[in-house]
């Protein structure tokens, strides 16, 4: 039987597509319909603020409006009934893993629910529309806060963190995401230089597929639960 002592897990949009907020790159994606360059870079943030406040709002009223699917709910249960560590890295900025119990996690293109003030750096939470106008309840300045997520350009967050743990998993979970993005696509193969099983769990092969041990393709909703049943089961088995 196997048991496995710290396992890691990365999610993308495709882990939310089954709540019913959209991905980026499946037809109708968000790039589909917005271009990046005009919304998630930090050039585009000065030159046009009001338009890249419009596309957070817009997509921060739509994660208001949904709920955790069955596999946020698998993993949050992954992190509270594993005899392992798991540590759960998204690269969604949607609050859903939390809503479902996930506690261990790391948002490394950081979170809708958040913004952060450009004159004193403060980070708060944040889930009004924000724009222009508004004023920074910690330095009192207008017009400095933007969204806390991470542009195009801009330097994910916690990448030392997730290196460190990288280093020393022995299972790697790649979950809704098309491996197209780096660091985050990169992080299959450092998994497997240390030495990791991979698992990619989504709904069709993803960019990086072949670097991975283990493949289960299907509805997030589907393969999630039953990959984490698979893993509690053997786990208690011993
Ligand atoms: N169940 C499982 N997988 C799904 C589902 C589903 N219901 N729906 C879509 N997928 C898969 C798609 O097959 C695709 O591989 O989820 C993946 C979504 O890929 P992207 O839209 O590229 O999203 P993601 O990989 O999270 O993007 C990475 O790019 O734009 C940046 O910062 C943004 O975090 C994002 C990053």
């Amino acid at each position: 039987m196997t048991h496995f002592e710290r396992i890691i897990i990365l999610t993308g949009a495709g882990v939310s597509a089954e709540s019913g907020l959209d991905t980026f790159r499946d037809k109708g994606g968000i790039w589909e319909k917005y271009d990046l360059t005009q919304v998630a870079t930090p050039e585009a943030f000065a030159r046009d603020p009001d338009m890249v406040h419009e596309f957070y709002n817009l997509r921060r009223s739509a994660v208001k409006s949904v709920n955790p699917n069955a596999a946020h709910l698998a993993l949050a249960r992954l992190e509270r009934d594993y005899p392992g560590e798991v540590l759960l890295v998204t690269q969604n900025v949607d609050d859903l893993h939390e809503k479902a119990g996930s506690r261990h996690l790391c948002h490394m293109h950081g979170e809708l629910g958040k913004v952060r003030c450009t004159s004193c750096r403060e980070v708060m939470d944040w889930w009004d529309d924000l724009t222009t106008e508004a004023i920074c309840p910690l330095c009192g300045k207008s017009g400095r806060l933007r969204p806390h997520i991470v542009w195009f350009g801009e330097m994910p967050f916690d990448l030392n963190k997730i290196g460190q743990f990288i280093e020393t998993a022995d299972l790697f979970i790649s979950i809704g995401t098309s491996g197209t993005v780096y660091p985050a696509a990169g992080f299959v193969q450092a998994a497997m230089d240390a030495g990791a099983h991979t698992v990619e769990l989504n709904r069709e092969p993803s960019d990086g597929f072949s670097l991975f041990d283990e493949t289960h393709y299907g509805p997030a909703t589907e393969v999630v639960p039953q990959y984490v049943e698979k893993l509690l089961s053997e786990a208690h088995h011993e």
